[in-house]
């Protein structure tokens, strides 16, 4: 999408639409009321008719009639004043570049007032303008607009960086689309190959094989039940300071449950499994677009978990990277004992903050929906410092607490550990107990669960139905705080 910066007047404007905020209740004032009065008050008459309420993401056509240059407007219901903020600044302009595309339009301006800030309109515009027909070999109608003009006053950096995050997300979300056939653990390492060249980035992959023959036996024991090659990926940034902070992020590129055979329904959307390696990989591309001064390092392993004559069966017993040893009770808990060995292999990597991303369980629904993902951690002060960048990214995170009694959730007989709880509650807590064993208390450590956050399962006014690419925003915000 290219962005236009420009401090025309608005009945100046050629685009197919210019798109205004209003709130609930107000009517259109200063250079918008001047405006509005040159379109012989078709959008005075919307508001008193009561077509256009102003209420969140309402998004009301209004014609020009060649009064002025832009052929119609939207009006754009920002909601209560009281209630708006940066999350309702970038979803609004994401509801008006979704009826865009809906009306198969290519120029949007973006009327920016001092409601909306640059970055925030760009990151709604692109976020709202991914089509998520990816395989389609005809479009409906060709999607996408072409062109966001911002009207007001634009720093060119803020325009850049905002595009480097809203098209990484986009690119998250593509990869998170792909299903299992096209974007297979191989291909994840071919991604991050990608990124090692193009932003210099230190790579190592370590192939199944190897990751067997050096410990990595957790790991390796959800990979032998797939035929696809199966690797753990690290990528190393170095901006400098003393600081290094790791990411680490689920890549189960197919997950069917193993042995523990998920049921049909809605499997095919288990290709999702893998959203937060997706994000860290994204992470990487943006922090090697901005090269911020700090150290990142990430490490993800990329599986697939499929039952067959190879599988892991519920009742084997692993050894993971850390020496501790796993009961399987269920192979469908596999993100949890991939990742063990992944923050085992992190720590010894060397570094001082550990923020692992994961579509860990689907408990994670049931205790919070799909508005927030869950944020559990060794470190309050962490997980704190976490939140705030979410807030700030327009994401939201909900804390849950980890209580000495919560050991008990994954004790087991002949193991020491076992994969699930023996009881049906506290499934989110149980995922992150299970990786604190992993951890040394030392090191801050955060665990985030995107299970019901990382795909929406119907549209929204803003966002297609599928991938959203959660985590990114709050990964870059938090780098940004320092
Ligand atoms: N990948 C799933 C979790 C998941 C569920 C992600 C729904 C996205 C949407 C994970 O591997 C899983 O199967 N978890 C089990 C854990 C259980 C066996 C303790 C679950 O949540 O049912
Ligand atoms: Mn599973
Ligand atoms: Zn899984």
């Amino acid at each position: 999408m290219r962005i236009i910066e420009t401090r025309e007047k608005l009945e100046k404007i050629t685009a197919d639409s210019i798109v205004i905020p209003l709130f609930q209740g107000e009517k259109p004032l200063g250079e918008v009321e001047k405006f509005s009065k040159m379109v012989s008050g078709s959008i005075y008459e919307a508001i008193n008719l009561g077509d256009f309420k102003g209420k969140l993401y309402e998004v009301t056509s209004i014609y020009t009639h060649g009064k002025v240059s832009a052929s119609r407007v939207f009006l754009v219901g920002a909601g209560k004043r009281g209630d708006f903020d940066s999350r309702a600044a970038r979803n609004i302009i994401g509801a008006a570049v979704r009826r865009a595309t809906k009306l198969n339009l290519k120029k949007i301006a973006v009327y920016l007032g001092n409601k909306i800030k640059p970055e925030e309109a760009i990151e709604g515009a692109v976020l709202a303008n991914y089509d998520p027909g990816i395989h389609k070999t005809k479009k409906e109608n060709s999607g996408e607009i072409e062109e966001l003009s911002l009207i007001g006053r634009v720093d060119k950096k803020v325009i850049k960086k905002a595009l480097i995050i809203a098209e990484s997300t986009n690119w998250i979300r593509k990869m998170i689309h792909e299903p299992g056939n096209i974007v297979s653990p191989k291909e994840m390492v071919e991604q991050a190959k990608k990124l090692a060249t193009e932003y210099k980035l230190d790579l190592e992959v370590i192939d199944e094989k190897d990751a067997a023959k050096r410990g990595f036996g957790a790991f390796a024991g959800i990979a032998k039940g797939s035929d696809e090659p199966s690797f753990i990926v690290c990528l190393k940034y170095k901006g400098g300071g003393k600081e290094t902070l790791g990411v680490v992020g689920k890549g189960v590129t197919f997950d069917s449950g193993g042995i523990s055979l998920k049921r049909a329904e809605k499997m095919h959307e288990m290709k999702m499994d893998m959203a937060g390696a997706a994000v860290c990989l994204g992470f990487m591309k943006v922090v090697g677009e901005l090269r911020p001064k700090i150290n990142v390092t990430m490490v993800t392993p990329f599986t697939e978990n499929l039952p067959g004559g190879h599988a892991l069966k519920p009742g084997d017993i692993l050894t993971s990277l850390s020496g501790k040893t796993i009961e399987i009770l269920s192979t469908d808990a596999e993100g949890r004992v991939v990742l063990a060995d992944a923050l085992t292999y992190t720590q010894k990597l060397g570094v001082t903050k550990i923020i692992d991303l994961a579509t860990l369980t689907g408990a994670v629904e049931i205790a919070l929906g799909s508005e927030a993902a869950a944020i559990l951690g060794n470190k309050e002060t962490f997980m704190k410092q976490i939140e705030e960048a979410a807030t700030k990214a327009g994401e939201r995170l909900w804390q849950l607490p980890i209580y000495p009694e919560h050991k008990e959730l994954i004790k087991n007989e002949i193991a020491d550990l076992a994969n699930i709880p023996s009881s049906r509650g506290a499934g989110v807590i149980a995922g992150a107990v299970f990786l604190q064993e992993f951890v040394d208390d030392k090191i801050p450590w955060a665990h985030l669960d995107i299970a019901a956050t990382a795909w929406l399962d119907s549209e929204t006014p803003y966002l297609a139905k599928g991938p959203t690419g959660f985590g990114l925003r709050t990964l870059v915000e938090l780098i940004d705080a320092g």
